[in-house]
């Protein structure tokens, strides 16, 4: 068998990686996930498992694809290590200033909450900016606001759920929020920060295969945050995942994608309404 030959660091590899190897990985993740691998990731991808080798102690690839298959926590860290999880506070600012003026305009009387599905939370700072957001709308740490967060990825929602962030990852917080919303985990001088239990409240994680034939949620959504994993979709899976927006989607409801994202292809299912802003297209009268 011919080992994946892309790399001149083959040779100082640890296990033995071949392209049948790579293939059996790329289909799994695909099948699984949507996330279509190219073949110039096989590096990042050996980077990734190798690791799990180890600790499992196998000595090949293929005693690890057994592995998987068989037992579900294997699985579920085979599926956590091939997610990309960049994120960042108040990440594509310009979304949280167009939801603001949403909310702002969402009536006080209102007889529900406005809901919010951000459906690839990461490790949670998302969900936490748009809980900021809605705080600074309404003037109150209780807003009437929904935010349902999922990921596939369940260390990352772990991570979220828990809501500590290193000061490294504090970029986007300005200081004025920083102390409105975030408490020193360790005294005055800490470098870690743990969002406050009122924005903790307002965020329900759990866990969402966007691929899943049915996905766990009740009601309808007025907005979709769907921001930076479409990429990682072609434009087949994409399309069906759009699709099934529109059967979550309130009647005038948004979705935000990220900023490399674009479904123009969909245009018969949503139409750009603004930068990366997207709206259920109005279906064509019929003659
Ligand atoms: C690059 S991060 C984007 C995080 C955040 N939305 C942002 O824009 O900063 C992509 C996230 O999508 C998640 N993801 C990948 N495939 C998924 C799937 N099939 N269903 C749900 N989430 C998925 C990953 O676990 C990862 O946390």
């Amino acid at each position: 068998m011919r080992p994946v030959s892309a790399s001149n660091k083959l040779h100082t590899r640890e296990f033995v990686f071949t392209i049948e190897d790579y293939e059996n990985i790329r289909r799994r993740i695909y099948d699984f996930a949507g996330i279509a691998l190219a073949s110039s990731k096989q590096d990042m991808v050996y980077g990734r498992l190798a690791k799990r080798l180890r600790e499992r102690r196998l000595s090949t690839f293929r005693e690890y694809l057994e592995l998987i298959d068989r037992a579900p926590g294997d699985w579920d860290i085979f599926v956590n290590a091939l997610t990309t999880n960049l994120t960042s506070f108040f990440r594509e600012a310009h979304h949280f200033e167009l939801l603001a003026r949403r909310l702002r305009q969402w009536l006080p009387s209102s007889s529900r909450p406005f809901r919010i599905w951000c459906c690839a939370a990461s490790t949670g700072e998302e969900p936490y900016s748009l809980a900021m957001t809605a705080c600074e709308a309404f003037a109150s740490l209780s807003p009437p606001v929904e935010i349902i967060a999922s990921d596939i990825n369940t260390q990352v929602l772990i991570d979220a759920r828990e809501g500590v962030y290193g000061s490294e990852r504090m970029n986007g917080v300005s200081e004025g929020r920083l102390h409105k919303f975030f408490q020193a985990v360790d005294g005055e001088h800490s470098s870690r920060w743990k969002v406050i239990p009122q924005l903790h409240q307002l965020v329900r994680f759990c866990r969402i295969n966007l691929l899943d034939s049915s996905w766990p949620l009740h009601g309808r959504f007025d907005a979709i945050f769907c921001r930076n994993v479409m990429i990682y979709f072609d434009r087949e899976t994409q399309r069906a995942i759009l699709q099934r927006f529109l059967g979550v989607l309130e009647e005038g409801g948004e979705l935000y994608a990220g900023h490399s994202e674009s479904f123009l292809h969909a245009s018969d299912l949503f139409t750009n309404v603004g930068k990366t802003v997207y709206r259920p297209t109005p279906t064509r009268r019929k003659k």
